[in-house]
């Protein structure tokens, strides 16, 4: 639970007429009102008209559950989630031979379902980074309880790569994320440890939250063992998603079981489904519409041109100018090295919480906080509450220009 949302205050004036900054937005988008400046895309991106539209076609045109169900909407939906399942393994550019896609909760889910059923006495340790969110950093800690192993903290690079001895890492259980949500940094040396880790009988489990929307080449180069991502974070609805080896899915103790992952039961024992890796990670109905939605995001994501430009180069753009912004803003001190999507910043004599206020009441939303980062931002760097500014395809540079501007009046003290 993130309790940086109690600082959103009822005062926030909404609809504002539209300053000489805005851009008509339309299309995918269009649902945003004049004035309305959203720089969260890092906790929640905005989603693509089409995608709403996908999830709607489910909920009142097929809405049957999947896995189970003879009559014609069952049967869409089968196709449509293997369609799905497909399309992410295409995305990352891996083959269902070897890997399987299942879907959970988000993120978060996704790494807890892992760890907390990693076999015992297969794992010699659980090695992370201190610059990792929550959803890593707290089910490593329990993760190496449960097992009763070590768990080592490392450093990364500014670079965003992963400080590391080869020795470090015989049997041991990587988690690492592949880009922060602090500052954009990326695991610049994830093909690497991969393969080192591979070398010396360990897994690798990446937290790709922040590379899925963009930045998601650097997964494509490797051969992670689980990569755990959102689909709320790539411009699709609320759901998670697990791509892992088919090797790593049979190897799990599974304590989180039921519905849907069995074809046979006993009053002792139950069969698993045979020849359906990706089931031993979801217990239960699915999200059907979601899944469904995120695959509508995938071919979204696929086709769109931003500006005339490819997404990522867009992005580039944006942020290149957003950090130009944040940079000269006398009195703020930018937590990034170099311009990303997704920047923080803070001004040493100001409340990052009051001013993240004051920006929503020109409805700019930006967030304030540690961002589920606390051990790094508060514990090692000892840090006050960053606001943190984050992009996303639906965002423009006017919008980028507004926040700079009002921030550098905020900072300066004129309000
Ligand atoms: C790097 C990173 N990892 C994990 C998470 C957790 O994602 P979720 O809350 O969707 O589980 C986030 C969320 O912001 C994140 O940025």
């Amino acid at each position: 639970m993130n309790t940086e949302l109690t600082f959103v205050t009822p005062r926030m004036s909404f609809r504002r007429p539209a300053s000489p900054l805005d851009t008509r937005r339309q299309g995918d988008f269009g649902y945003l009102q004049p004035g309305e400046i959203y720089l969260d895309a890092a906790c929640q991106s905005l989603r693509p008209q089409p995608v709403i539209d996908a999830l709607t076609d489910y909920y009142t045109t097929y809405n049957a559950c999947g896995g189970r169900v003879k009559y014609a909407w069952g049967v869409k939906v089968d196709e449509q989630v293997s369609d799905t399942r497909r399309a992410v393994l295409t995305l990352l550019g891996l083959s269902p031979r070897s890997y399987a896609t299942s879907f959970t909760l988000n993120t978060t889910y996704g790494l807890n379902l892992l760890l907390q059923q990693l076999p015992m006495g297969r794992v010699g340790r659980i090695v992370t980074s201190h610059i990792e969110h929550n959803s890593v950093f707290l089910p490593t800690m329990t993760a190496a309880r449960r097992l009763g192993v070590e768990r080592l903290v490392l450093d990364r690079a500014t670079d965003g790569a992963l400080l590391y001895e080869p020795a470090q890492l015989e049997k041991a259980v990587v988690v690492v994320n592949s880009a922060s949500n602090i500052d954009g940094r990326q695991l610049t040396n994830l093909a690497e440890l991969v393969h080192d880790t591979h070398a010396r009988g360990g897994i690798v489990v990446v937290d790709a939250a922040q590379s899925m929307g963009h930045g998601r080449a650097l997964l494509q180069e490797t051969e992670a063992d689980a990569i755990c991502f959102s689909a709320h974070k790539m411009y699709s609805a609320s759901l998670g998603v697990v791509v892992a080896r088919h090797d790593l899915l049979a190897a799990l103790d599974l304590s989180f079981v039921g519905g849907g992952m069995v074809a046979d039961v006993r009053e002792e024992d139950f069969d698993l489904v045979h020849g359906d890796p990706a089931s031993v990670l979801e217990p239960g109905l699915q999200a059907w519409g979601e899944i469904i939605a995120l695959g509508r995001a995938i071919e979204w994501l696929g086709s769109i041109r931003p500006g005339g430009l490819a997404p990522a180069e867009h992005l580039t753009r944006l942020s290149r100018r957003l950090y130009d912004g944040l940079a000269d803003i006398p009195g703020l001190t930018l937590v990034n090295t170099e311009a990303s999507p997704v920047i923080s910043a803070y001004a040493p004599a100001q409340d990052s919480h009051r001013l993240a206020v004051f920006l929503s009441h020109s409805q700019i939303m930006a967030r304030s906080g540690y961002f589920c980062a606390h051990h790094y931002l508060k514990e090692q760097l000892g840090l006050p509450p960053l606001l943190r500014f984050s992009l996303g395809l639906h965002s423009t540079e006017s919008d980028i220009d507004a926040a700079t501007q009002t921030l550098g009046r905020l900072v300066k003290g004129l309000h």
